[in-house]
C-alpha cells in the first residue's frame, strides 16, 4: 500500500496552512507549465502535508489563468494521494448562508477557455468522472466539520463559471432552477485534472455570498468574498489540522475507483 499524504489547495483567503510543522518551502519544475507557487510541505500530527494555494501568493492568478494543469502535476510529483481543495463559492439556497460549508460531491463545468486534460494528441485517455469525488475522504471532512462544530452539509452540486465576472441575474436564477448548489470558479478542471492523475479529491465550498439571485442581499462583490473568506480561515485551519491528525498512514482504496482511475481508461495502443 502506497503512503498516503495529504495535499490541500487554499482559494481566495487561504493562502497559507497555519499548524503545519517542520515546513519547508519547494519549486518544483513541471513540463505543463507554472504551478500556481512553490508548495510548502509539512506535517501535522504524523502525516505529511503539502499545501498549495491555488491563486499564489498576493493572488496573482485570475481563475482562467491558473495552470491547474501544472497545479496538479505538481502535487502528484509530490507523491500526493489525497487532495482536499478549499473553494469561496456564493450560494443558490437561502439556508446554505455566508460561513457555511458544503461538502459538495458533484459539479458542472461551465468553463470554456482552460486546458483540461493531460491526455489528448498521442495518448487518447478518457477517464470516468460519474462520481468526481473520493467519499472516504469527504465523510473525513465531515467527521472532523462535526468535531470542530463548523456547520456544514453533506453533498452538493457546485457550478463552475469561467469568470473572471460573476454570473448576470438572469445566469444566477437559472442555475438556481436547475438545482445546483454553489457556485465558484475554481474547481474545474481541478477535480477533472486530479481524477486523471489518480489523486482522490474532495471540495470544502465556503460560501461566502449569495450570488445575485436573493432579492435581500446586495449582489456579490469582491470585497464581500475576501471578507468571510478571510473570517474563514481560522475555520478552514482547523478543519484540516483535525484532518490531518486523523489521517491513516496508508492510501485508502477509494470506493469511486479514483486511485486506479487510469485503468482501462487508455485508448491508444501501446504500440502506436
Ligand atoms: N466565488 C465566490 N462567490 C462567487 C460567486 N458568487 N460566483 C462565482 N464565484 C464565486
Amino acid at each position: 500500500m502506497a503512503k498516503a499524504v495529504l495535499g490541500i489547495i487554499g482559494g481566495s483567503g487561504i493562502y497559507d496552512l497555519p499548524g503545519l510543522e517542520d515546513v519547508r518551502e519547494e519549486r518544483i519544475a513541471s513540463p505543463w507549465g507554472e504551478p500556481s507557487d512553490a508548495l510548502r510541505f509539512g506535517r501535522i500530527g504524523k502525516t505529511e502535508v503539502v499545501f498549495l494555494p491555488r491563486h499564489g501568493r498576493g493572488h496573482r492568478y485570475s481563475p482562467s489563468d491558473i495552470n491547474y494543469r501544472a497545479n496538479i502535476d505538481v502535487l502528484k510529483r509530490a507523491g500526493v494521494t489525497d487532495l482536499i481543495s478549499v473553494s469561496a463559492c456564493g450560494s443558490f439556497k437561502v439556508e446554505y448562508y455566508p460561513g457555511f460549508f458544503v461538502l459538495v460531491d458533484q459539479f458542472v463545468d461551465r468553463t470554456f477557455r482552460r486546458e483540461t486534460s493531460f491526455f489528448g494528441r498521442g495518448c487518447v485517455a478518457h477517464v470516468p468522472m460519474a462520481h468526481p469525488v473520493g467519499p472516504v475522504l469527504q465523510q473525513r471532512i465531515a467527521d472532523a466539520a462535526v468535531a470542530e462544530n463548523i456547520p456544514f452539509t453533506l453533498g452538493g452540486t457546485y457550478v463552475c463559471i469561467e469568470g473572471p465576472q460573476f454570473s448576470t441575474y438572469a445566469e444566477s436564477i437559472t442555475y438556481q432552477s436547475h438545482g445546483y448548489d454553489v457556485i465558484g470558479m475554481t474547481a474545474m478542471p481541478e477535480a477533472k485534472l486530479a481524477r486523471e492523475a489518480e489523486i482522490t479529491y474532495a471540495t470544502v465550498a465556503m460560501v461566502t455570498d449569495y450570488d445575485c439571485w436573493h432579492p435581500e442581499h446586495d449582489e456579490v462583490d469582491v470585497a464581500s468574498v475576501v471578507a468571510v473568506a478571510q473570517q474563514n480561515a481560522r475555520k478552514v485551519a482547523g478543519l484540516i489540522a483535525r484532518i490531518a491528525r486523523d489521517f491513516p498512514a496508508e492510501r485508502e482504496p477509494c470506493p469511486r475507483g479514483s486511485d486506479r482511475a487510469l485503468d482501462g481508461a487508455i485508448m491508444t495502443a501501446p504500440s502506436a
